[in-house]
């Protein structure tokens, strides 16, 4: 390849894929031979008449007059497939594909390494935040210890504007979508799916092994309200949307994905809109905060065109595949179950304004060790009902769960509202 452009198959000309094509009439180290697309007769935004056009994926997979593939296609099928293939021919793979590399990425990139290939796929976490390299390159000499981030936009779009403009969840979701910043089904980013795929992917590069995504402890947004703002708000926290991964003495991992209240004075408490942030916390860097625009068609197109300029540079290199290949054993590394975690809780419970009930509380939370920092009454409603907030110290997830398994049977107990763990 010395001497000559990089051929270029691309899978997908949506929002990243026409980004990708735009910065890439601008490389000419690279010539985009081939572009796949579901539906060649669908109007695009830019010209493609020098582009030849076709609907089979795996058509750029075994064409031997392609080097790279750059998949932004998403999804698994049949992306999974067409990937497997390019590189067991011998093509490189640059991808934004957070699920690709989340649920696959052990088992593809231990192929690329047989393959002498190498996968990257720095637009998969954070659109164009230099993140990954960050993680495989940048922090090479420390120890991680822990990686906390904001990693999806739209759901911080949310809770931004409920906050700020103290709009409800359905309102606000509504804005998003308005504004372009949520799909029409927004329910991978609202439900935290979107950030378990990422988290996943962060925990491997920072512990160095797989986890199991479906292992990873998921809660999403749905159910904070305007008012769990305002209250998190009296208590001096925000609340945040939190993908965490977190080294445990124990040799597991922590994993999970959950809105949590984040106190005020933490650097992710002032990211906003739809920003991302990623907060590492390393050995012998300490910490550090990295953010910017997670997601948008040249932000990620940024990080996509970024990937194939470092490959470009490290094909010169002899055994550049090595260089690229990411340590991550094959091995998947067990998550600790949510039951055996340890937070301090934010809880929102509506009950009767009967006499006893904050003693009957108190009564149920001692009994299962759990230690109460602060409780508080808000007002009663012309229906007898009273929003009582609790916020606990320290506690075993199972221990918080018996008390309100107890607490859930006492009679002047309407219903738990929400339950927020917090990020220390
Ligand atoms: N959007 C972002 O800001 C962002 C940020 C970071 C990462 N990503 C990731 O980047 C990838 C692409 O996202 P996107 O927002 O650009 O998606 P998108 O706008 O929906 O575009 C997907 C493209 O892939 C093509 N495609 C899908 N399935 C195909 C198939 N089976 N055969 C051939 N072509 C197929 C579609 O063809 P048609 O055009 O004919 O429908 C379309 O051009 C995803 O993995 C996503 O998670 C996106």
């Amino acid at each position: 390849m010395v001497g000559r452009k990089i051929r270029i198959g691309l899978l997908g000309l949506g929002t990243v894929g026409t980004g990708v094509a735009t910065l890439l009439a601008d490389q000419p180290a690279f010539a985009l031979r081939r572009i796949v697309v579901r539906d060649r007769n669908k109007p695009r935004e830019i010209d493609l008449s020098s582009y030849e056009l076709t609907e089979d994926p795996m058509t750029i997979a075994v064409d031997p007059e392609i080097d790279v593939i750059v998949e932004v296609a998403g999804g698994i099928d049949p992306v999974y497939e067409v990937v497997k293939t390019a590189v067991q021919r011998g093509k490189h793979i640059v991808t934004a594909n957070k699920e690709l590399i989340a649920r696959h990425g052990s088992e593809l990139f231990a192929l690329a390494q047989a393959n002498n290939v190498a996968i990257f796929f720095e637009a998969a976490v954070g659109g164009g935040i230099p993140l990954i390299s960050t993680l495989q390159r940048g922090l090479q000499a420390n120890r991680i210890e822990r990686v906390a981030g904001i990693l999806n936009g739209t759901t911080n779009y949310i809770l931004t504007k409920m906050e700020i403009e103290g709009l409800s969840f359905d309102a606000a979701l509504k804005e998003a979508q308005d504004a372009g910043y949520a799909e029409a089904d927004p329910s991978d980013d609202i439900e935290g799916r979107d950030v378990v795929y990422k988290i996943a992917i962060l925990s491997s590069l920072a512990f160095q092994a797989p986890v199991n995504v479906e292992a990873i402890y998921r809660q999403g947004i749905g159910g904070v309200t305007d008012l769990d703002i305002r209250l998190a708000a009296d208590f001096g926290y925000r609340i945040k949307m939190i993908g965490l991964a977190e080294r445990r003495a124990d040799g597991a991992i922590d994993v999970r994905v959950h809105p949590m209240l984040v106190p005020e004075h933490h650097p992710l408490a002032g990211v906003e809109g739809v920003n991302n942030a990623i907060f590492i916390s390393g050995s012998a860097v300490g910490e550090v905060m990295l953010s910017g625009p997670g997601a948008g068609r040249l932000p990620t197109a940024s990080a996509i065109v970024g990937d194939l300029i470092n490959l470009a540079s490290a094909l010169q290199l002899p055994d550049f595949a090595a260089y690229f290949h990411p340590p991550i054993r094959s091995e998947v590394v067990p998550v600790s179950p949510i039951d055996d975690t340890i937070s301090s809780y934010y809880i929102r419970l509506e009950t009767l304004d009967t006499p006893g009930v904050i003693g009957n509380l108190g009564h149920a939370f001692g009994a299962h060790g759990v230690s109460l920092h602060s409780v508080t009454q808000k007002g009663v409603r012309a229906d007898g009902a009273a929003t009582i907030v609790l916020l606990t110290h320290r506690v075993r997830e199972r221990n918080l769960q018996s008390a309100l398994a107890d607490i859930i049977a006492q009679p002047a107990t309407l219903q738990i509202g929400l339950v927020l763990r917090s990020l220390e």
